[in-house]
């Protein structure tokens, strides 16, 4: 099984990841009744950040698993851990995570290429022209080796001063090569995975103040430039002292009106019980109420790893028990914890049905569509199993998310997982034929 689910992901890059790259992953089937899941019936990821040295920890691993849809390493990919000396990449970590999250089917985010924190040493005394040229190698260095496996990257992470004044900080980069770097970072981040959205990523833009004005100008003048970016993130860390905003929609609204997507990239909140669980509410009933939010990621998985653990700012507690605020986020976001409710989506009457096209052929391949219908309910997700013949393999897929054994593709949906009654969806895939020409056969479809 690791062999196919390698050939896949990094081995087969292009098609597989960046298709399903773009959405949110439902990967359980339990519909509804995991933030994933109910995050994807409202055509949103629902991620947090991964540290790899505790996804040996089974209730970590089985947490993470069971209810996150996308994940961001918390360290992995920043520029001290991949490129400790000057050309030399590391990507072990950071693997790791990337390699536990397609084999659980979940999509990735990437953070983050250019910052002035977490920065090995080196870097900063460099020359302008050196500091280009490493910038740019960096990006390139980095977003080549996940090319086409990648959602979202923060391109550049924190580049205005916090406070009243909206200018920008003082970095080697800014320092060195002006206002200036934001824009050659995105341009050569384009280049270098043009499947990956291009996210502005920063910290106390969530309302509207002096720097979230200073970031929108800035966004503004790239749209109207044909600069490349596709979403500005806002990472949502907030405390007493720097609460949930009360313009925290409109906020998120008016940079998706500058036409980007806009996600929320880092949520913790410190507090606990009815207080914390209606602070995560206004949170997650924001980026709903912003057609361009396209998800939501917490910064961590639980309580005991935070990197403001005496906060407690997350869903799980120490032991990975739901806290309210994770009762609040699952009810926000339309899901239930009792899928067995009448009238809930998953109500047992669910149904589907799969079939099966050819809709192109050649010599050495083809590509299978499969189409997956709804029966007389509304259902939040569906599971369809397709059988390959033995020589044949799978190298790439869209509109699903498939997990492989053996020659048995299990594939749930990406971003198409709630249906009306009656109504229809697909996944496409492409198939090496490796001799033999005969057709996959598609298993039952269930629903919840
Ligand atoms: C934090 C990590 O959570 C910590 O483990 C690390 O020691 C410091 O960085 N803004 C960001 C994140 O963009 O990368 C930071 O993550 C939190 C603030």
């Amino acid at each position: 099984m690791s062999m196919i689910v390698r050939r896949l992901s990094r081995a087969a890059t292009a098609g597989l990841v960046a298709a399903a790259a773009l959405t949110a992953a439902a990967h359980s089937a339990e519909a509804a009744d995991t933030l994933g899941s109910a995050a994807a019936g409202q055509g949103r990821y629902f991620g947090t950040a991964v540290a790899a040295s505790h996804l040996g920890e089974a209730d970590y691993a089985a947490t993470l698993d069971r209810e996150f849809s996308s994940v961001t390493p918390e360290n992995e990919m920043k520029w001290d851990a991949t490129e400790p000396s000057r050309g030399t990449f590391t990507f072990t970590s950071a693997d790791r995570i990337v390699d536990h999250a397609q084999s659980q089917g979940m999509d990735v985010r990437g953070h983050t290429l250019v910052w002035h924190s977490q920065l090995p040493s080196w870097v900063s005394p460099l020359g302008a022209s050196d500091l280009r040229t490493a910038m740019n190698d960096h990006i390139k260095g980095l977003m080549g080796h996940y090319k086409g496996e990648i959602h979202s990257w923060d391109v550049v992470n924190e580049a205005f001063q916090d406070g009243g004044s909206g200018a920008r900080r003082s970095s080697p980069f800014q320092d060195k090569l002006g206002d200036g770097f934001i824009e050659e970072a995105f341009r050569t981040a384009r280049a270098a995975d043009p499947a990956a959205k291009l996210c502005y990523n920063d910290y106390n833009t969530d309302g509207v103040n002096a720097k979230s004005n200073a970031v929108y100008a800035m966004v503004k003048d790239f749209k109207s430039r044909g600069v490349p970016i596709d979403c500005v993130g806002f990472q949502s860390h907030f405390n007493s002292n720097s609460p949930v905003p009360s313009d925290y929609r409109q906020n998120l609204q008016r940079f998706a009106d500058l036409g980007v997507d806009v996600q929320i990239t880092e949520l913790d909140i410190e507090g606990s019980g009815s207080a914390q669980a209606a602070d995560y509410t206004k949170v997650v009933q924001a980026c709903l109420a912003v057609d361009r939010c396209t998800g939501m990621t917490v910064w961590g998985v639980t309580d005991k790893y935070s990197w403001r653990s005496s906060g407690t700012p997350l869903l799980f507690d120490g032991n990975y028990d739901e806290k309210p605020a994770y009762d609040a986020v699952l009810t926000a976001l339309g899901g239930s914890g009792d899928p067995g409710d009448p009238g809930d989506p998953g109500d047992g009457t669910a149904s589907c049905t799969a079939t099966y096209t050819r809709t192109a052929d050649w010599n050495s391949g083809y590509n299978g569509q499969v189409t997956i219908t709804a029966g007389g309910e509304p259902i939040s997700s569906w599971t369809a199993t397709v059988t390959l013949p033995a020589q044949q393999s799978v190298s790439a897929l869209w509109n699903g998310t498939p997990s492989l054994s053996g020659n048995v593709m299990t594939v749930r949906p990406s971003w198409n997982g709630a249906l009306a009654a009656g109504e229809s969806t697909g996944f496409g895939f492409t198939v090496a034929k490796n001799g033999s020409d005969a057709a996959p056969t598609v298993g039952t479809c269930t629903a919840s």
